[in-house]
């Protein structure tokens, strides 16, 4: 297939990582990527439908594309990702100069139905799960065009079982499956082999990795062997040669054990950072979103984690505004967050997602201005922590990993710690983008740290040559 594309990410690391396939299987397809829309044939929007505004932006953006379509003959809109998922035909119904709308589980048939709706018009193709004739469809093991060179993301788990009252995850990605783990340790290796130091763990709930592999072999009546677990997971992962850095997300609080952080501590190539979404500090609450933790467990297993990582950083989601919130229980969340001491969080407004069980608490939706109010306050809690986080390392030497030039300034160059702290700083000549450095910490400010070169540690490996990798 001829032609130029562009792909526009709009969700979260696993919508990043589908647009690195869809990305791949159209360039194996003959397309070439571009940056800028004028320049294309075909753009790809890899939608996210978990807060209304995701939904609201793409309908937005289609607007505008349905201009840039006009302009050109052959032109082409594809709408991929979970927004496609939940609104299936919808999309096309409202948006009828949309060519292809895909869903989350159709990543694979990319390049197919681009070609499809250039001979027969709109195509909408939405599978309802992963599993095809029995095949489990593992979007890693599909060709990826990568945005950076040293670092990837590694799907370990596809969907999520849980029931979080305010998610539409489940709805849209289908039910959990967990890759089995030699195909993750082979994808690492050869990604290792290919020059990548750094990789991203994937699933919506890490802790439970593993639990249907085992499930699946006593169906098949094979050996009953213990299932592999997320903590086994990492070790093997860790232990792959050439990898410096090993991170995930997300776990789930409420099935964290002991067992991954020992093997987290026990790992060099772990990284001593912690992303532990939190939701909310008040049981009440928790218990309604379905959560299956207090705050005081919430706390506890945090206390476990900092006692073996004692450098450990701790980000967090929090929910503010969930149907029922009352003054005190968000009160008792800003004290979990103080307790919790949080190095940076994610803070999000209650969005009724049609379809879950907390779009339907409508008698109980708290006052606008009443949640805005409790965010700046959480907002407040929050930067202090992370400011006070960021100046205690103030003076030490650090090792990152450089990402590149900023792009405000190309004399200041980005890095990160191992704690996935942003360091500013700059170099005499410039680093090329996968190095790895000791920077000394001069300054902190609430997002960021500046850094002074000390030394370069390593070179990325040369290796790195051809953008496409297949697993
Ligand atoms: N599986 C991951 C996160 C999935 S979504 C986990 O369980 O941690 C990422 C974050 O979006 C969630 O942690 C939650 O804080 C937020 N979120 C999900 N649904 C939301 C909704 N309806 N309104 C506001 N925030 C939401
Ligand atoms: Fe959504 Fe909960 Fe699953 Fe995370 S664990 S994806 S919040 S249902
Ligand atoms: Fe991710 Fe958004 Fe889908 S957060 S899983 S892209 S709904």
């Amino acid at each position: 297939m001829t032609g130029k594309y562009v792909v526009r990410t709009f969700g979260c690391q696993m919508n990043e990582h589908d647009s690195e396939r869809i990305s791949g299987l159209l360039q194996n397809d003959g397309m070439e990527a571009v940056d800028d829309d004028s320049e294309a044939d075909v753009i790809v929007l890899n939608t996210c439908c978990i807060r209304e505004n995701a939904d609201n932006k793409l309908y937005g953006t289609l607007g505008h594309l349905k201009t840039w379509k006009a302009a050109r003959e052959g032109r082409q809109i594809v709408v991929a990702g979970c927004l496609s998922q939940k609104d299936k035909d919808g999309v096309q119904k409202r948006a009828p100069w949309v060519d292809v709308v895909m869903g989350t589980h159709n990543v694979h048939r990319t390049a197919e139905l681009v070609r499809e709706s250039r001979v027969h018009g709109p195509i909408t193709e939405i599978y309802d799960e992963a599993v095809n004739d029995d095949h489990v469809l593992f979007p890693s093991a599909l060709p990826a065009r990568r945005e950076t060179t040293y670092n990837a993301w590694v799907t370990i788990q596809i969907g999520c079982d849980n029931t979080c009252a305010y998610c539409i995850v489940p709805a849209v990605r289908g039910k959990e499956i967990s890759r089995p783990l030699d195909d993750i340790e082979r994808e690492v290796a050869e990604l290792a082999a290919n020059g990548v130091t750094e990789v991203t763990l994937l699933g919506q709930n890490v802790n439970s990795y593993g639990r249907d592999l085992s499930l699946a072999e006593r169906r098949e009546g094979a050996d009953v062997r213990p299932s592999p677990r997320f903590a086994e997971l990492l070790r093997r992962v860790g232990a792959v040669e050439g990898i410096r850095r090993v991170r995930y997300t997300s776990p789930h609080p409420k099935d964290m054990r002991i067992d991954v952080l020992e093997a987290m501590a026990q790992t060099p190539a772990v990284c001593e950072h912690l992303h532990y979404p939190l939701q909310s500090g008040s049981d009440r609450v928790l218990s309604l979103m379905h959560r299956g933790y207090t705050g005081a467990r919430y706390l506890e297993r945090l206390v476990d984690a900092r006692r073996l990582m004692p450098d450990l950083a701790v980000t967090t989601d929090i929910i503010v505004g969930f149907p029922g919130e009352t003054e005190d229980d968000f009160v008792r969340t800003l004290e979990v967050a103080a307790a919790a001491d949080f190095d940076s969080t994610y803070t999000f407004i209650f969005s009724p997602r049609e379809g879950t069980e907390a779009a339907t608490m409508v008698e109980s939706f708290v006052d606008p201005a009443v949640v805005a109010d409790r965010f700046e306050r959480l907002r407040t809690v929050v930067e202090r922590s992370a400011l006070l986080k960021h100046q205690a390392r103030v003076g030490r030497t650090e090792e990152i990993v450089v990402e590149g030039p900023s792009k405000r300034d190309p004399s200041v160059f980005t890095g990160r710690t191992r704690q996935n702290k942003l360091v500013h700083f700059s170099p005499v000549s410039p680093l090329r983008a996968g190095t790895y450095a000791s920077v000394e910490i001069v300054r902190a400010a609430p997002h960021f740290l500046q850094g002074e070169l000390r030394e370069v540690l390593a070179e990325p490996s040369h290796r790195i040559r051809i953008p496409v990798a297949s697993a």
